[in-house]
């Protein structure tokens, strides 16, 4: 199935825009390794990416810039078979500290990116990363598989979900009266090897460094130092492996339907808590693991996906489970652990700031 998915990439250039990040450079990485003749752009700021995390091949082409920046803008021409639309503001925190910066290089990437692209013509399937959390029901109480069609409240928890949503409503729009290929694919929690924790500039709080849950708390078990647990930790989450997401993703360019969603996720349940066991373990982790309130803004505690649409239409379902990804993950950070400290180290004046 792999082999056959990436023959259907050959011969293609590709944008991906946000493509030096976590996401996007896994999506990269398995694109230029795996198809013989592709031709990859990346447009990135490098907001909170490192160069470094992408491949050095002739295959792939970095434009450093804004996708909101005209000048970066004039240049996409009507060449692309694919392109996706992986660029936002990290992440949730840092949106709530500077809901402006969320707004630049999150909300308005995906508006001036569709306008840009409304009319071309050799485009087959435009793919824009959303998320799952601006879809979830707010609750702590048992949660239920999230399906496609679920309502979307008005209550969000942060300005980076609301750009999310913002942008699913420009895709739609963009799909209905500009005829804009778009397909919508809703991520789940992605982990892996390449989320490097402090890549990119200061974004305003601790969440520059500790970018998400999986790598803050692999980072400290391999230190063993004490893991933080909000909330005791009943917080849950569907887990997915980056290679998972980067397979959904191409399967969503491939066999997505134009102006439809999909969930991209395991459809597994797993409580912080549990999380933090099954690192400590793999790790070999002395840790202690410290409870702590609840963060305030975080309201849809319980949450997974249903995966039942993306099965049947695109074929999908995740292949990694979460102890085969973890091991990997905390194998991929014990070899980078030299460039990850760099990357945190660059905040030092920045977090003493904070106190
Ligand atoms: N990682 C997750 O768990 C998760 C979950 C749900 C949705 N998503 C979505 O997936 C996408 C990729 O996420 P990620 O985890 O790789 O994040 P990331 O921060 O590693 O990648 C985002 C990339 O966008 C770039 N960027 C920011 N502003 C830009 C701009 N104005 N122009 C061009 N590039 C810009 C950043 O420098 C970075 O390289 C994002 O859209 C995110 O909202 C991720």
């Amino acid at each position: 199935m792999a082999d056959e998915m990436y023959r259907d990439f050959e011969g293609k250039r590709i944008l991906v825009v946000g493509g030096a990040g976590f996401v996007g450079s896994n999506l990269v990485r398995l694109l230029t390794a795996n198809v013989e003749d592709i031709s990859v752009v990346v447009v990135d700021n490098l907001l909170s990416s490192e160069i470094t995390n992408l491949p050095v091949t002739e295959k792939l082409e970095f434009r450093e810039g804004s996708i909101t920046d005209f000048r970066v803008l004039d240049g996409i021409k009507d060449e692309f078979d694919y392109i996706f639309h992986l660029a936002c503001f990290h992440g949730n925190q840092s949106s709530i500290f500077d809901p402006i910066m969320d707004h630049d290089n999150n909300t308005i990437t995906t508006l001036k990116l569709f306008e840009t692209i409304k009319d071309f013509k050799k485009l087959k399937k435009v793919v824009y990363s959303s998320a799952g959390c601006s879809v979830a029901k707010k609750t702590f109480g048992d949660a239920v598989a999230t399906t496609e069609d679920s309502g979307i409240e008005l209550n969000q928890d942060s300005p980076y979900s609301i750009s999310k949503i913002i942008g699913e409503f420009y895709s739609v729009y963009y799909y209905k009266q500009w005829k804009l290929p778009v397909v919508r694919a809703r991520f789940q929690n992605v982990y892996g090897p390449g989320e490097m924790l402090g890549a990119g500039r200061w974004r305003g709080t601790y969440a520059t460094v500790w970018r998400n849950v999986t790598p803050t708390f692999i980072y400290k078990a391999i230190h063993n130092e004490e893991i933080p647990l909000e909330n005791e930790g009943i917080a849950t989450r569907d887990f997915v492996f980056v290679e998972d997401i980067c397979r959904g993703l191409m399967l969503c360019a491939l066999k997505g339907e134009s102006g439809d969603v999909y969930n991209i996720g395991s459809g597994k349940e797993t409580s912080i808590a549990q999380l933090a066991e099954a690192i400590k373990r793999h790790a070999q982790s002395q840790s202690v693991i410290k409870v702590l309130p609840k963060r305030a803004w975080d309201n849809s505690g319980k949450r997974f996906a249903s995966t039942e649409k993306s099965k049947d239409r695109l074929g999908f379902s995740a292949r990694i489970s979460l102890e085969e990804g973890l091991a990997r993950t905390i194998a991929w950070t014990k070899e980078n652990m030299s460039q990850i400290d760099q990357c945190i180290h660059k905040h030092d004046g920045h977090m003493k700031r904070l106190g």
